[in-house]
């Protein structure tokens, strides 16, 4: 576990996370710890350091490209991983995740048609739709019995039923909710989709980030001939963020040449030899890294629960199925949502992101990044529970 020990240099002020500027924006002051933006604060494996050395060792870079090699390695850790079978010649390199999801965008629908996202959801979804001069449709996600975050399907087939929606964004696993959507989940979301003809648009970035026993599902294993998957990039994964690309995999020929022509045509069809050697040590190389980083993750969420349950039963953390952020419902601590922002970042001094940010009425709730030592985590944990403005009605240890 040595890679997970703690890092220096974390105040490195082009670092987006400690950017005091933005930290001004978000929170008012230049004080709190950053647990918002979905990056990491660990060391990337061993074999993908030293790629990027060798790299800088050789000293020259002309221009270098090489898809079969590339999308090749691409597929085997899909395939090893997740059982998904791909054809490493579907793919389409791009830029970024959110790249892809604004050219598709811009590709299947024409100014004004709808995108149906399930709200909360990763912020830049709707920002991605309305720059691009789309309309935001929410389909709110529903809470069942047992405090799962589900799909509304009867919201979703109203929606899709609408001449002028034409793409549903899916995120799986969902970022924040934590969700890693069923098999039958999948097949209900195919099933509405056909019928009225919406094109599905899965963001799988957070893929490999699913804690047992889920186990992700591609949507490209429930619809080959009518989606279009963003794999995402290693970028979550292996804690690349920063080493900007994303693939688009689609077999149906024509949505796949309708894809190519237009990345091609922008120039934005290929990376560069960092993005290329860094994304093929990942995925040839980086299996038992990630294994670690996983049994890491596992950890830290466990002792997050204990943690809550002893000291802040009131702010109630359903444990993620994947993805590394947590979503906690401070709702019951009986604050109103001015009274919890002055407890969270002025007090305990914790740079959560607000629930608000992913759209819905989320104003009580905020997501926890946890991509980061466990130790710093829990201190901050400890300062809110000291900082704790209200008197729980729930039995505590210390109450
Ligand atoms: C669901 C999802 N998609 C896309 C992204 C961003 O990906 P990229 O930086 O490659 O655009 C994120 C980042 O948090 C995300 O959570």
């Amino acid at each position: 576990m040595e890679y997970f020990d703690p890092i220096e240099n974390r105040e490195e002020t082009n670092f987006v996370k400690t950017n005091p500027d933005v930290h001004r924006h978000i929170y008012k002051s230049e004080e709190v710890y950053p647990f918002w933006i979905a990056d990491m604060d660990f060391r990337v494996a061993l074999p993908i350091r030293e790629q990027v050395l060798a790299l800088a060792h050789r000293g020259i870079f002309p221009y270098e490209f090489n898809d079969k090699k590339l999308y090749g390695s691409i597929s085997s850790w899909f395939e090893s991983r997740h059982g998904l079978v791909l054809n490493p010649t579907y793919f389409n390199q791009v830029n970024s995740v959110l790249t892809g999801i604004a050219v598709v965008i811009r590709l299947f629908s024409k100014p004004m048609q709808g995108v149906i996202i399930n709200t909360p959801v990763y912020h830049m979804f709707e920002h991605t739709i309305k720059i691009n001069k789309r309309k935001v449709v929410n389909n709110a996600l529903k809470v069942d019995d047992q405090g799962l975050f589900v799909i509304d399907f009867e919201d979703l087939e109203i929606q899709m039923s609408k001449e002028e929606n034409k793409i549903y964004l899916l995120c799986n696993p969902h970022n924040p909710v934590g969700r890693v959507w069923t098999t039958e989940e999948l097949q209900k979301i195919k099933s509405l989709a056909n019928r009225y003809d919406v094109l599905v648009l899965s963001d799988e970035i957070h893929a490999d980030i699913v804690y047992a026993p889920n186990s992700f599902k591609s949507y490209i294993n429930i619809d080959r001939e009518n989606s279009v998957v963003l794999l995402g990039s290693p970028g979550k994964t292996f804690g690349l963020q920063g080493v900007a690309t994303g693939h688009i995999y689609s077999e149906n020929t024509g949505y796949y040449m309708k894809i190519r022509r237009e990345v091609e045509s922008l120039f934005i069809h290929h990376g560069n030899a960092f993005t290329f050697y860094i994304t093929q040590a990942a995925y040839n190389k980086g299996s038992d890294w990630l294994e670690e980083f996983i049994i890491y993750l596992e950890d830290t969420i466990a002792e997050i629960q204990t943690f809550l349950e002893k000291y802040l039963p009131d702010v109630k953390l359903t444990k993620p199925q994947g993805t590394y952020q947590l979503w906690l419902d401070f709702g019951d601590c009986n604050l109103s949502s001015e009274e919890l922002k002055d407890w969270i970042f002025d007090k305990a001094k914790m740079g959560l992101a607000p629930g608000v940010q992913f759209g819905g009425n989320y104003e009580l709730w905020y997501r926890l990044n946890i991509a980061t030592e466990r130790g710093v985590i829990l201190k901050y944990l400890k300062r809110l529970y000291e900082t704790k403005p209200y008197f729980s009605k729930k039995n505590t240890s210390n109450e």
